[in-house]
């Protein structure tokens, strides 16, 4: 069966970012799965990323603009739009609603995404 962006938990794979130094150059980006859909990778001093959809589950904020908050040493993105937080780990919210999230790893030769497409800085 071919994948299919909707098809998100099957066939995770640890697929290479980009290098750390580089990606610790801006705190929110856009990145891009094969396929064109779009996620947000944050960066949180001094070593913390965080992967997830760009797109805000409530309606369709983007999510690479939003504000990160350190709540009692939980990470938030804010969404721009209607300002809902979500958990980058869990991807919970107050709201009831979740956001899909990837989790990172940083190795020897750059940041990973446990992701079910490659993911590249440009799309
Ligand atoms: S679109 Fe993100 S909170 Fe409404």
């Amino acid at each position: 069966m071919a994948k299919s962006p909707q098809n998100l938990d099957s066939d995770l794979q640890w697929h290479l970012i980009g290098g750390v130094e580089e990606l610790k150059q801006k705190v929110c980006r856009k990145v891009y799965m094969q396929g064109g859909q779009g996620l947000a990778l944050f960066y949180v001093a001094p070593d913390k990323f965080f992967l997830t959809n760009s797109t805000c589950p409530h309606a369709r904020g983007p999510l690479e603009q939003g504000d990160i908050e350190d709540i009692g040493g939980s990470f938030k993105v804010v969404c721009p739009l209607h300002y809902y937080s979500f958990d980058l780990v869990t991807g919970q919210s107050a709201t009831g609603l979740t956001l899909r999230t990837y989790k990172t790893e940083v190795r020897e030769d750059g940041l990973y995404g446990l992701t079910p497409f490659p993911v590249s800085l440009t799309r």
